[in-house]
Order: C-alpha cells, then sequence, then structure tokens
C-alpha cells in the first residue's frame, strides 16, 4: 500500500498553528505532492455541526471529549484513511494530542479515558509527525486578546492555557521522535525557517 504522510499540527490558542498551515501545504505541493487540509474537530460535513456544538454549547466534560472523538472517528473513516492510502499528504489542524492537552492538561480527565478512545477510534494510526506550536503564557495571552468572538475554549481562564501548554509539552518529551516543539514566539519568517529544516527530509 502507498500510504501517505500525515501531519498535524498543535499548539495552544494564540499559538499562530493555523497561520502556518496553508504555507505548509503549499510546500508539499510545489514538490508534486497532493495534500489534503483539514482541521478537528471538524473535517467532515458532521464534524463541523459537532465542532459547532463543542465550541459554543455549554457541556460535561465528559461530553465533550466523547463528541470530539466521534468527529474524529468520521474524520478517519471519511478523510484522512482514504486520503493516506491515496498517498496524499493529510495535514490536520489538531488531532489526538490536542485531546490529551486540553480535556486531561485543561479539564482534568485521566489519561486513561482518552487512550481507550484513542485506541478504539484510531485502531494503531498515529500522526507521522506533530509540529507543536509552543508560545509563553504572555504570547499566547495578547494573541487571543486580539480575538473578537472567543468561543468556549478561548474564553478559559490563563491557567487552563497554561496547564493546556505544560500537557503537550509533556507529550512532546515523551514522543520526542514524532513531536516537534517549534518556538512560535518567533516572526512568521523565523518559525518558517525552522519548519523548512523539520521538513526537508520529508519533501
Ligand atoms: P482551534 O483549532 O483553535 O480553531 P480556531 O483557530 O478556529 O479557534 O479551535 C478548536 C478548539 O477545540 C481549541 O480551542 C481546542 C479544542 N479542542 C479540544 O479541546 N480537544 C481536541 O481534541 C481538539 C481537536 C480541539
Amino acid at each position: 500500500m502507498n500510504r501517505g504522510l500525515f501531519i498535524t499540527l498543535e499548539g495552544v490558542d494564540g499559538a499562530g498553528k493555523s497561520t502556518h498551515l496553508e504555507w505548509l501545504s503549499e510546500q508539499f505541493r510545489a514538490h508534486g505532492r497532493t495534500v489534503r487540509a483539514t482541521r478537528e474537530p471538524g473535517g467532515t460535513p458532521l464534524g463541523e455541526r459537532l465542532r459547532d456544538l463543542l465550541l459554543n454549547s455549554p457541556m460535561h466534560a465528559e461530553t465533550e471529549a466523547l463528541l470530539i472523538f466521534a468527529a474524529r472517528r468520521e474524520h478517519l473513516a471519511r478523510v484522512i484513511q482514504p486520503a493516506l492510502e491515496a498517498g496524499e499528504v493529510v495535514i490536520s489542524d489538531r488531532f489526538t494530542d490536542a485531546s490529551f492537552a486540553y480535556q486531561c492538561g485543561g479539564r482534568g480527565m485521566p489519561e486513561a479515558r482518552v487512550e481507550t478512545l484513542e485506541s478504539w477510534v484510531q485502531a494503531g494510526l498515529q500522526p507521522d509527525l506533530t509540529l507543536l506550536f509552543d508560545v509563553t503564557r504572555e504570547v499566547a495571552e495578547a494573541r487571543r486578546s486580539a480575538v473578537r468572538d472567543p468561543d468556549r475554549f478561548e474564553q478559559e481562564r490563563a491557567d487552563f492555557h497554561e496547564r493546556v501548554r505544560q500537557a503537550y509539552l509533556r507529550r512532546a518529551s515523551r514522543y520526542p521522535q514524532r513531536i516537534k516543539v517549534i518556538d512560535a514566539n518567533q516572526s512568521v519568517e523565523h518559525v518558517r525557517r525552522q519548519l523548512l529544516t523539520l521538513l526537508e527530509p520529508l519533501l
């Protein structure tokens, strides 16, 4: 099977990962690859409806986790797996590391719960590369305060976001081969240089 490449982008709200998604896609397209840029929660018509609920409707923390994994199951079955089987490059703005960071780190859910959902929904599939856009608490707060209409996650207090950040960094030290930490406090140009160094072997 000619399996493609699965790349995920992660980081706290305000880390700037979405800014880099289109540019990353262009780097692969310039090398003749077909790129499927997508996002979570979302990425399918049903997933986008679940995203709207997740970002705007108050709910129990476990309901939140279950809806995120329901959207993820749909995303994997309808978008990610078919694209990888067709040899495409899939770049997803967030994936399961976000569940460990937000639901476990941020909301305090035991990791074992998310691990159970992960093994059910992903059946062993993991990203080939995860780019973790890391910013200090101050930079993230400044970027978030520029958002006009904050969603349920963006409305959380600064200590929630700091717990999310620390949970991401713990994942990165646990999976150093897969998760690469990008210093995203710097200018867009500087971040792109770091990304190119990491991507070169894959292009
Ligand atoms: P985000 O990706 O930051 O989108 P935007 O840039 O449009 O605000 O928003 C998605 C939110 O969903 C983000 O605040 C984190 C949350 N989330 C989780 O809590 N768990 C998850 O597993 C995923 C994928 C996202």
